[in-house]
């Protein structure tokens, strides 16, 4: 296949790549100055795909660290690696915003350009790492180290494919694949095409070992890409397996797709109107209900996994309760609103349930069954049963039941999300509660429920 096409658009430019180097080494040497005239044993480092020259084309977050000898004091490190980012920021007229990965860093606009300043340890070796963050320096020399020129290009092809089928991002809001992972893909496998065949046939909890380390056994997750820089620790951990499944079926779609070239643009999406989607949702049937609730400031990361934790908690509860859920969800605008979504086959159940004793055999077993039901038990398949009246006729009686403070803990509900969601939790019609949204978050949601609709559509073309 001839990619240049495709290169053309996703490789940055010299001049990009000249004004990226140009602010960076700024930067760098005004935080060196900085130390110097702190008498402080500093010093900044460029790491991340900028360093690796692995960034896509306009996609360059540039990622300074602070490197402090190992000697240096933990809370020394933190607080002057912050102070020092911030003095940075300040000379620059940036904007910032403090982030937490093992310990506090700044996030900055500076003239336009996101860049990261974290404080870490200068280490040679990973087993002298502090904190999680001390192995990024290791990462980006080993990469520069063994990636051929040529390979460059092979692993911007791979960060775009997996951008437009929706597996690119650790992040928990993607729980896809690393920057760092998609090189050491590329180290493995050569090249993209390659890569494609490879990862078709992959299994549950294949092995990606570079250096040959053997310590593969350390990790029960669903890919295993033990760090060439550290033989403790899986690169591939933050893959969630759904991911990592439409990452395959992704590799096998593109291999007898006849567009394969439309596989590196981001999926175009037509006329997704209020109307189509209830139309869309009309025809599944059922019913479909919202939980809307307030969410705390908290970073996505952290609301992201509590959602999801909470929407699946809450769907196997209605199923335990004999409700039937067709297919469940979770959306938030990242800002005020945290929403869970039930779509239900089964939403209202008789009044009365069947209510099972022991089988008819067991003669005093019956007795005290009789006994505590009174005398309307029958037979049934051999079991003694009674007709009991439901407690929660409808899927909305339970669902308002549970977000009751002293009924809550009947689910696992992310702890962060508790307090305002018993307090502000709303249960709509999905019909009524797309009427609720303003312009922005009606966007957003639409958009977020033709996924929910059309989950096959990112990993084809
Ligand atoms: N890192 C890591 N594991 C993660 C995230 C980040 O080891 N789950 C380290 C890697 O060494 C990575 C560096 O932190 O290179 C910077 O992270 P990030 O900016 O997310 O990745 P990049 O490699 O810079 O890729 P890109 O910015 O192009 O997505
Ligand atoms: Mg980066």
């Amino acid at each position: 296949m001839d990619y240049r096409g495709i290169l053309d658009i996703i490789k940055p430019d010299t001049d990009e790549i000249n004004q990226i180097e140009k602010i960076s080494s700024k930067l760098i040497k005004s935080i060196n100055k900085i130390c110097r005239e702190e008498n402080l044993n500093a010093e900044a480092v460029q790491v991340g795909s900028v360093a690796k020259k692995t960034f896509l084309k306009g996609k360059s977050d540039i990622d300074i660290f602070i490197s402090f000898p190992l000697s240096t004091d933990m809370n020394v490190l933190k607080e002057k690696g912050l102070e020092i980012a911030y003095k940075i920021n300040e000379e620059y007229n940036g904007e910032c915003d403090e982030h937490y990965a093992s310990h506090p860093y700044l996030t900055c606009i500076i003239e336009g350009y996101e860049i990261d300043f974290v404080p870490c340890y200068k280490i040679d070796d990973a087993k002298d790492m502090k904190s999680a963050v001390d192995r990024t320096i290791l990462h980006t020399r080993y990469i520069k180290s063994h990636i051929k020129e040529e390979q460059i290009d092979e692993i911007l092809l791979l960060k775009r494919f997996m951008d437009c089928v929706g597996v690119y991002g650790s992040e928990f809001k993607v729980g896809g694949f690393a920057g760092y992972l998609c090189e050491i893909l590329i180290l493995k496998y050569g090249n993209f095409e390659n890569l494609i065949d490879e990862v078709s046939n992959w299994r549950y909890g294949t092995v990606i070992d570079l250096e040959e380390y053997g310590t593969s056994d350390l990790f029960n997750d669903p890919l295993i890409a033990i760090d060439p820089t550290d033989k403790n620790r899986n690169v591939g951990a933050a893959l969630r397996s759904d991911k990592m499944e439409e990452f395959i079926n992704a590799c096998r779609n593109f291999r007898i797709s006849e567009n394969k070239l439309d596989f590196f643009y981001p999926l175009k999406k037509e006329n997704i109107s209020r109307e189509s989607i209830l139309k869309d949702f009309n025809d599944i049937g059922g019913k479909t209900y919202i939980v809307e609730f307030e969410i705390p400031e908290v970073p996505a990361d952290t609301l992201y996994p509590q959602l999801r934790k909470t929407e699946e908690s809450l769907s196997e509860k209605l199923e335990e309760e004999d409700f039937k859920v067709f297919k469940s969800g979770y959306w938030t605008n990242e800002k005020d609103k945290g929403v869970l979504i039930f779509n239900m086959e089964v939403y209202k159940l008789n009044n009365i349930k069947i209510h099972y004793g022991p089988k008819i055999w067991v003669r005093q077993a019956c007795e005290n069954f009789k006994k505590a039901n009174g005398p309307d038990c029958y037979c049934l398949n051999e079991f003694l049963v009674v007709n009991k009246e439901r407690e929660f006729k409808n899927a909305t009686d339970y669902i308002e039941y549970i977000f009751k403070r002293e009924n809550i803990s009947h689910i696992k509900i992310g702890k962060n999300l508790k307090e305002t969601a018993i307090k502000t939790f709303k249960i709509y019609l999905l019909e009524n509660y797309l009427k609720t949204l303003n312009k922005e978050d009606s966007n957003g949601f639409l958009d977020y429920l033709d996924d929910f609709l059309h989950p096959s559509q990112h990993t084809r073309r």
